[in-house]
């Protein structure tokens, strides 16, 4: 479907839990309230949504959560979604840290990608950051993941001056693997609303002192809104998901679904078109229009910088990134 400012939607996140085994602290804080198992879709509503906006123009799926690999099944969800004739690809962001006992099933299951969330290589900041001592098994992850052949991507967010420098080590995981790395914003969403990220625009300045060679590269890598760049020599690229520095909703061509139903065209904005009501007592054309609805009521663009309108009020493990 083509929506109010002409851009084309044809990718869907899907958060299939607001559930998570770590605690990042810009993401899910100690105390954020859980939704119960009892409200969130099961698996049947998730794929009859996916193939009712298939026949609008959905063509590709990002499965996310919270984290989706603790809930139960989520395998199976991923061959569900495959076998809807038109999804042309499903990938899926996950922490990593119970990546590699499910990756050959995920593989064996037909998802398309990869992407792991890992902000630093350093053991202690690691624990910090995530309040769990996961940081080698989720680097394994990384490592199984590229070399198992599916296409992989780490996510970085560097929070604040302090890990800045964390670039290093993280940019040489690219140098021997076919992974991409990438640096991505701090959103002023949920607890990230004490914005105090680093800037994309200058870190790219500082890879260029070190990496002169550094070029930008015009492959396109995925559905998301990262720019990649690469080092000469190196296996993999590098890339920057700049949401505060970089706009780039003139090219969004998504929607998301959380995982109690709710349709959210913007992730800045508070505004849902709720389809759990609809699964349980109307009917597939009434789900079809409500899906339509939310495409054509999305937002021009994102608020980030005038942070007073921002109406979103969930956190990002809520909402899915
Ligand atoms: P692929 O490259 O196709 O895998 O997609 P992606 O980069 O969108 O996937 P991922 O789930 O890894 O998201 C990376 C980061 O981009 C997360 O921090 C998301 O919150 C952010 N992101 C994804 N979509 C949007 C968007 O529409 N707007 C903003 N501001 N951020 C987004
Ligand atoms: N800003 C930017 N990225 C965020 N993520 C979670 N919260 C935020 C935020 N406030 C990232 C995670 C994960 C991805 C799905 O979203 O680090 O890699
Ligand atoms: Fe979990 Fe991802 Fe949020 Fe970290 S960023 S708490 S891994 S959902």
């Amino acid at each position: 479907m083509i929506d109010a400012a002409g851009r084309t939607i044809d990718y869907m996140r899907i958060s299939i839990t607001d559930r998570c085994n770590l605690r990042c602290r810009y993401c899910m804080p100690d105390g954020i309230t859980q939704v119960a198992m009892s409200e969130i879709l099961t698996y049947e509503e998730i794929k009859k949504i996916c193939t009712l906006a298939e026949e609008l123009g959905i063509r590709k799926i990002k499965i996310t959560g919270g984290e989706p690999l603790v809930r139960k099944g989520c395998v199976d969800l991923i061959g569900m979604i495959k076998e809807i004739p038109g999804i042309i690809q499903v990938t899926m962001t996950t922490n990593g840290v119970l990546l590699k006992e499910n990756l050959k099933a995920l593989k064996d299951a037909g998802l398309d990608g990869i992407n792991i969330s890992l902000d630093t290589l350093d053991h202690e900041k690691y624990y910090k950051i995530t309040g769990t001592d996961a940081c080698d098994t989720v680097l394994e992850a990384v490592e199984a993941s590229a070399e198992s052949g599916i296409r992989t991507k780490v996510n970085s967010v560097l929070q604040d001056a302090g890990d800045r420098q964390e670039w290093r080590t993280l940019v040489k995981l690219a140098e021997k693997l076919p992974v991409d790395v990438r640096f991505i914003e701090l959103m002023p969403i949920g607890c990230g609303k004490r914005n105090t990220g680093v800037s994309n625009l200058e870190l790219l300045d500082e890879i260029k002192k070190e990496y002169p060679d550094i070029r930008i590269d015009p492959e396109i890598h995925g559905n998301g809104p990262a720019v990649y760049y690469r080092i000469p020599g190196f296996e993999g690229s590098i890339g920057f998901i700049s949401a505060m520095h970089g706009k780039f909703c003139n090219t969004c061509n998504r929607i998301r679904l959380t995982s109690t139903g709710d349709l959210k065209p913007c992730l800045c904005y508070g505004d849902i078109y709720p389809l759990k009501e609809l699964l349980k007592n109307g009917t597939d054309d009434e789900i079809r229009e409500q899906i339509k609805h939310a495409i054509e009521n999305k937002p021009a663009a994102h608020c980030f910088e005038k942070p007073g309108e921002i109406t979103e009020a969930h956190q990002m493990a809520q909402i899915g990134g």
